[in-house]
């Protein structure tokens, strides 16, 4: 792929739609807009497109990838939901939920998207720019979220060009994230487990299920992906958690009574928080922190998806 390219920035009209899907018709990488992040979408049944992917964000090994398809019965042709599985996507779907569940032997899906596992991860998503190009181009789409490998998640298409332009072939600008977190992930292989904290808090899964979530998220020992690394999502400038206030050279984002040079809910709302924790560490770069300190945030509901991403941007790296 041509370095020097750009990348189309398409409109979510019936013609931006339309050509979206024709791209990743030709086997093309494209972004997207999600309630939860933006995602790079390539055809999840082409290994050379989801090799575009991996190269775009220069992720450096093969990890399983979400496929987000249109329907619940789209996703069932996929996965074995199992009794617990079909609770939770007709509670949660379309929406911030992703189910990890056996793969059917006829989902055609290419093992790159599946890093040779016999689960597969599926997502119906709520964002109607999202099911307009999974609709216009009829498949299962894989899509990691659309930004360089460990760096901070994309939720406005121009976070998503600041990282890819050039070597992605398009996006699909939808505007801002409602949710602003990733997806939640649940394994219903077998009994439910927590793979991700994310933008469905996982009280409100464990409501749905009437009993508590096996917890997988720490699991360390068995990394599977990078957003399940250290470090990750993380800004340019090294991350202290829990500050009261800056330190000399620090750049403060607020939360709640701390106010700092940003805030992530001035009110201390984690909805508000969440939808502007991406934004806020983008604009930290922009601004060349160096030194970045996070006041306290609540550890409940959308409070521990927002922490996990903290902890990881905070995590040493290498
Ligand atoms: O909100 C989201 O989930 C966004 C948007 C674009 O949908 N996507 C996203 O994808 O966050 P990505 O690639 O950044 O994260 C994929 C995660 C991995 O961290 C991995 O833990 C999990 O999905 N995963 C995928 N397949 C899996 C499998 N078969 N078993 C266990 N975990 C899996
Ligand atoms: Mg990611």
């Amino acid at each position: 792929r041509n370095a020097n390219a750009t990348s189309e920035h398409l409109r979510p009209d019936a013609a931006g739609l339309s050509r979206a899907a024709a791209l990743l018709t030709q086997g093309a990488c494209v972004a997207f807009p999600t309630e939860t992040v933006y995602g790079l979408g390539a055809d999840a049944r082409n290994a050379d497109a989801v090799a575009g992917i991996y190269a775009a964000k220069g992720r450096p090994s093969f990890n399983p990838l979400i496929v987000h398809v249109a329907s619940l019965a789209d996703a069932a042709g996929l996965i074995d939901l199992g009794a617990d599985g079909q609770v939770l996507a007709q509670a949660f779907w379309p929406g911030a939920l992703t189910l990890v569940g056996r793969m059917r032997a006829d989902a055609g899906i290419s093992s790159l998207v599946t890093a040779g596992l016999d689960t597969l991860a599926v997502r119906v998503p709520d964002h109607p720019v999202a099911q307009g190009v999974l609709r216009a181009f009829g498949g299962p789409v894989a899509a990691p979220s659309a930004n360089p490998s460990g760096r901070i998640s994309p939720t406005t298409a121009a976070h998503v060009l600041a990282g890819l332009a050039g070597r992605i072939a398009a996006v699909v600008d939808g505007g801002a994230c409602g949710v602003g977190l990733e997806s939640t992930i649940v394994s219903v292989a077998g009994t439910p487990r927590l793979l991700r904290a994310g933008g469905v808090p996982a009280e409100a899964i464990e409501a749905a299920l009437g009993r508590a979530l096996t917890a997988g998220e720490d699991d360390a020992a068995a990394p599977t992906a990078p957003g399940q690394l250290a470090s990750h999502y993380a800004p340019r400038g090294r991350v202290r958690l829990n500050a009261v206030q800056a330190l000399p050279g620090e750049t403060l984002l607020g939360f709640g009574a701390i106010a700092g040079d940003l805030t992530l809910s001035a009110s201390g709302d984690l909805q508000e928080a969440a939808a502007r924790l991406f934004d806020c560490l983008h604009r930290l770069d922009a601004m060349e922190a160096s030194a970045i300190a996070v006041a306290p945030v609540p550890d409940h509901g959308l409070g521990r998806a927002i922490n996990d991403r903290l902890k990881r941007a905070a995590a040493p790296r290498d």
